[in-house]
């Protein structure tokens, strides 16, 4: 953004949506008040959630940091406690009165179902957590694990906090050199895989892919834990190499079903999980015990209301960190009933969702926009085949929710009866950290609405100044900063603190600056606009490309858009659009120039996009964000950059041959 003019506030949204009365009646959280008591003493607001947890020592002191501290990138929370995660996710609940309740339902894409209840998952979790012992594995080792999304990837996860060994789950999308770049960043002694998983009717060949990795060298690697997951449908891949590799089957299946949980101490680090850069080598953040848990736990049970008869659904894999928080530790921790899906969303129809849904009596759906974009591509026969009436409370999480999106989710999937909680976070954040309450927050679609409780956050001009303080009233922009610790923030890169103080700590010094802008409307809203690297400068303009992609996705013809600033000698940037129309929608110039006048009626004339150009796809991660910098390769016309992290890395050829073909 340029010197320190505020970001300007472009895009408008007046329609409001208040919670029912109904919805309010049966929640627990229903007082704003609870923002209050938050806000006047965080420690002690935390010290209550704390104190709801198992601790097998209790912690003598809530958070070390004290306001003459630098910055609180060092703070450590619930000091001198001990406490073990899996214990607080499983034991305690077994041995309870929800022993018998379901923990998970693990869904495989091929239709099969498997319910643990509470005591099945603790048999299961101390299995794999001695089989983990045989192999060596001891308080403090690392764990990779590189699985498909059955309910063995949970029970792995747990089975390592259970001995104190760190995991570092992979997405089982990511390729052989991916996996190896893991593995040997966290020294991982054992790998814990499977022979394949099943995605979109076809059998992706994960143990084939760790061999791969394997063969590539590693120093650390001692042992490979392969789980029989597709057998004969993956034949390369039936035997194992002795030497290295052991079935699940052979090793856990026989061991006790008792194993001890290690006690840890709160700072002692439960996991590490890779984050792609925006450039550089991914980033290993690692989460501590006592605080992500603390944050997980309360997070879940107030951002989702979570009561004791939910059947909570996250769609999210365990290869990222939606996974952990919001399908393993924050409802686990809470006793919840989670489901878990292996495979896609359109598999065998693009109602397996909706389906899945209606069987299993899902309650709470949290998600991602570009899912929820992708359903609305499908269109509404889908969900409108099955019955959805089981639904109270919808959540978005992973980049901003367009409005049209937001609202097409409380229409088409909530009915218009059910809250949406749209949630912003991040992988280092380890918990929401802006989002609405259900039942107390009137939520305006596409904003995140307000920093949870006990949360702080400022909002910063170039300088550095937090403008959120000065101006009271009218409407604001800047980078978004947190301005106080909270308890679930990452303890940093594994083996490499320079860059953990670099990235997040050294261009607003004392402050944790997450590399977001965001805008807060007259109303005290706020309104996450993506990365910074995202907002363009025209004519002297900063213009988030949120808004402009919400403003295309707007109009009738659209079904999704990726806007980027392309460099122009005049104006800095000019606006360059690549858009996807919905199925049936014919392109023309009538089209292109209609779409261009929408965005300058939605917006002003200065968002006018210069370039529209109608593709079949776009280029994304594997977890569904739009790489634009590759768009802006494609639109300079310079040779790609770093293509490894896309899903389909032919898509962004194709769309640079398109583009050459016609400017040509
Ligand atoms: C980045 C973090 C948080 C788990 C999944 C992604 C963007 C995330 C929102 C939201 C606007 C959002 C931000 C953030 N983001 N949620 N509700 N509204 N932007 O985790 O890969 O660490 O990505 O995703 O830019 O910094 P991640």
């Amino acid at each position: 953004m340029s010197d320190s003019t505020p970001l300007e506030t472009l895009l408008k949204e007046d329609r409001s949506f208040t919670p029912s009365a109904a919805f309010q009646q049966r929640s627990k959280y229903a007082n704003p008040s609870l923002y209050q008591e938050a806000q006047s003493d965080p420690f002690a607001f935390w010290e209550k959630f704390a104190n709801q947890l198992d601790w097998m020592e209790p912690f003598s002191e809530v958070c070390t940091w004290k306001p003459s501290d630098p910055d609180f990138s060092e703070a450590k929370w619930f000091v001198g406690g001990k406490i073990n995660a899996c214990y607080n996710c499983v034991d305690r609940h077994a041995a309870g009165s929800r022993a018998d309740k379901i923990a998970i339902i693990a869904e495989g894409e091929p239709g099969e179902v498997v319910k643990l209840t509470y005591q099945d998952l603790k048999v299961e979790v101390c299995k794999v957590a001695n089989a983990l012992k045989e192999l060596g594995i001891k308080k403090g080792d690392r764990v990779c694990i590189y699985m498909p999304m059955v309910a063995e990837l949970p029970i792995a996860m747990l089975a390592c906090a259970r001995i104190g060994a760190m995991h570092n789950v992979v997405f089982g999308g990511f390729s052989a050199n991916s996996l190896h770049e893991r593995i040997c960043d966290s020294q991982a002694k054992v790998l814990i895989t499977a022979d394949g998983g099943f995605r979109r009717g076809n059998v992706v060949p994960l143990l084939k892919i760790s061999r791969e990795a394997v063969e590539m060298g590693t120093s650390s690697l001692e042992k490979v834990l392969v789980l029989e997951r597709v057998g004969s449908k993956m034949p390369e891949t039936t035997q194992l190499d002795s030497k290295l590799e052991v079935w699940w089957h052979d090793l856990v299946t026989s061991q006790s079903s008792e194993c001890p949980c290690e006690p840890m101490e709160s700072e002692d680090l439960l996991y590490m999980l890779y984050t792609s850069g925006s450039t550089g080598k991914p980033k290993g953040i690692v989460h501590s015990t006592g605080g992500y848990l603390v944050g997980t736990y309360t997070t879940t049970q107030i951002v989702f209301d979570l009561q004791e008869d939910d059947i909570y659904f996250c769609t999210a894999d365990c290869g990222w960190v939606t996974g952990h928080s919001y399908t393993v530790y924050g409802p686990m921790a809470n006793g919840a009933t989670v489901v878990v899906y292996e495979g896609a969303p359109d598999t065998p129809d693009k109602d397996r969702f909706w389906r899945m849904i209606e069987k299993h009596k899902v309650t709470i759906l949290y998600t991602a926009p570009t899912a929820i974009r992708s359903f609305m591509k499908w269109g509404t026969e889908y969900p409108n085949r099955c019955d959805l009436s089981s639904l109270r409370l919808l959540g978005s999480v992973g980049e901003p929710i367009n409005p049209e999106a937001w609202i097409w989710y409380h229409e088409v999937i909530g009915t218009e009866r059910c809250p949406i909680v749209d949630t912003w976070w991040q992988t280092e954040t380890g918990a929401i950290m802006v989002t609405p309450l259900p039942a107390i927050t009137a939520t305006k679609p596409g904003s995140a609405t307000h920093p949870f409780p006990g949360i702080q956050v400022g909002i910063l001009d170039e300088a550095g100044h937090d403008i959120s303080q000065e101006h009271s009233g009218g409407e604001i922009g800047g980078y978004l900063a947190i301005t106080k610790p909270w308890p679930s923030l990452t303890r940093g890169i594994y083996g490499d603190p320079e860059r953990f103080k670099q990235v997040y700590w050294s261009r607003f010094p004392g402050k944790y600056f997450p590399g977001d802008g965001v805008k807060r409307d007259e109303e005290g809203y706020l309104w996450l606009l993506g990365r910074v690297d995202d907002i363009m400068l025209v004519a002297g303009h900063n213009i988030s490309t949120m808004e402009v992609e919400s403003a295309l996705v707007d109009h009738h013809s659209v079904a999704e858009a990726a806007v980027i600033g392309k460099k122009s000698d005049i104006k800095g940037q000019s606006i360059a659009a690549f858009v996807i129309l919905k199925s049936g929608i014919e392109s023309g110039p009538q089209l292109i120039a209609d779409l261009k006048t929408h965005v300058a009626a939605k917006i002003g004339a200065l968002a006018r996009p210069d370039d529209i150009f109608i593709t079949a796809e776009l280029p994304k991660t594997r977890s569904g964000k739009i790489m634009r910098r590759l768009l802006r390769d494609v639109a300079e016309g310079r040779a790609l950059g770093d293509t490894t992290t896309l899903a389909d890395p032919a898509i962004v050829n194709s769309l640079k041959a398109q583009y050459e073909d016609k400017e040509g």
